[in-house]
């Protein structure tokens, strides 16, 4: 029970201390569940930081110009074999936002 509260303060102090790193922190915690277990990206892409070895699309980590946009737009829309998860309504635009923001700052680490 002490150390919990003491993990809430801890938690809540650096929050306020630092709150984007501390957002963008969680984001790729969060990024990295959706884009593994969630939505399934890993079965079909290759992305080192995530470990995964999918092959049905291609390796991101190669992809040129990746970026938060353009993985955005891909996730929303699909292409090919590639699901549509926005238009589908597989993830919500929230898990969107935060697995877009993962694989950008992902690619090529
Ligand atoms: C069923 C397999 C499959 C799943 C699941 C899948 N993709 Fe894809 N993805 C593909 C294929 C195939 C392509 C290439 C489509 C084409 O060019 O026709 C692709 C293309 C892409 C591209 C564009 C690459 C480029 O060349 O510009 C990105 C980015 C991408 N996927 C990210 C993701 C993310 C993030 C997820 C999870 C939310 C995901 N994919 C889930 C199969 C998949």
């Amino acid at each position: 029970m002490k150390i919990k509260k003491f993990l809430l303060v801890f938690i809540l102090l650096f929050t306020f201390n630092s709150q984007t790193s501390f957002a963008d922190e969680a984001k790729m915690i969060k990024g990295l569940e959706i884009f593994n277990e969630v939505a399934g990206c890993a079965a079909c892409h290759v992305l080192k930081a995530a470990g995964s070895e999918g092959n049905i699309g291609p390796n991101l980590d190669t992809v040129e110009g990746l970026n938060y946009d353009s993985v955005m737009d891909i996730v929303t829309h699909g292409l090919g074999v590639m699901p549509a998860f926005g238009e589908d309504e597989i993830l919500t635009k929230e898990e969107i936002d935060i697995v877009s923001f993962y694989v950008a700052n992902s690619v090529g680490k």
